[in-house]
């Protein structure tokens, strides 16, 4: 009878698993809204001595490829001004006649525009897997309770701003960070603190790798190329 024959299977049975990582959210915003710091009626010039830089980095691109220099000059109004507010965009895109639109695209691009106000030290901690793997979250930590802020935040005074970032192409010194331009490598929690101890004092740590290395040579010692070079014609037939 069918009643006898009919099995009655668990529900949970029919359920298949799925999982999904987490959602992480970048700490930037990557459209533009109107702020008291940040609207296009706060005017935006280059300095005398900038302007200067603006015409040679003009000049190295041939007529027709101006709109090459659009990198180049978005850096420099942000090295000028501490970050990028949007009337440096239209300035940008004045200069190499172009609509604010195709500099909006390269700057929301790249997240090396900072788009709002940034501590003068800004400190990018790479989390990218060789960092991750090498310890990145401790360093992340020591940052967080170091300065008192989170990923993306800036001390009230304006002297530091974290940003949490993918690799800087630094992978064999991880795990590390780079403070403006200068990177520093092989970090333990305790180095980052002294690193950031001694911008706090205004002191400049000395940029490089923590851990006595050079720079990305073994840490064990040279591996290979320990011989005297053999000089040339070494294992040439003796007929060449
Ligand atoms: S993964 Fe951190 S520098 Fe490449």
């Amino acid at each position: 009878m069918l009643t006898n024959s009919f099995k009655i299977i668990p529900k949970v049975r029919l359920l298949r698993g799925i999982s999904s990582s987490a959602a992480r959210c970048s700490d930037n915003l990557f459209v533009h809204r109107d702020t008291a710091e940040d609207n296009p009626s706060i005017p935006f010039e280059f300095t005398e001595e900038n302007k200067k830089r603006v015409n040679a980095i003009l000049n190295i691109y041939p007529e027709g490829h101006k709109r090459g220099a659009m990198i180049p000059l978005l850096d420099l109004a942000q090295r000028q001004h501490g970050w990028l507010p949007i009337s440096a965009m239209h300035r940008v895109a004045d200069i190499l006649g172009l609509p604010n639109m195709r500099v909006y695209e390269v700057a929301t691009f790249y997240t090396m525009f900072m788009r709002k106000p940034t501590g003068t030290y800004h400190v990018q901690v790479c989390t990218t897997t060789p960092c991750w793997l090498r310890g990145s979250d401790e360093i992340m930590t020591a940052c967080k309770e170091k300065l008192g802020i989170g990923a993306g935040e800036t001390t009230k005074d304006g002297k530091f701003t974290i940003s949490e970032v993918e690799c800087l192409g630094a992978c064999v010194n991880a795990p590390m960070i780079a403070v403006n331009d200068d990177y520093y490598e092989d970090l333990t929690a305790k180095d980052t603190i002294e690193i950031l101890s001694d911008l706090k004092q205004g002191k400049v740590p000395r940029p490089g790798p923590r851990n006595g290395r050079f720079a990305s040579e073994p840490t064990g010692g040279l591996t290979s190329l320990t011989e005297e070079p053999k000089g040339p014609g070494f294992g040439m037939q003796t007929g060449f």
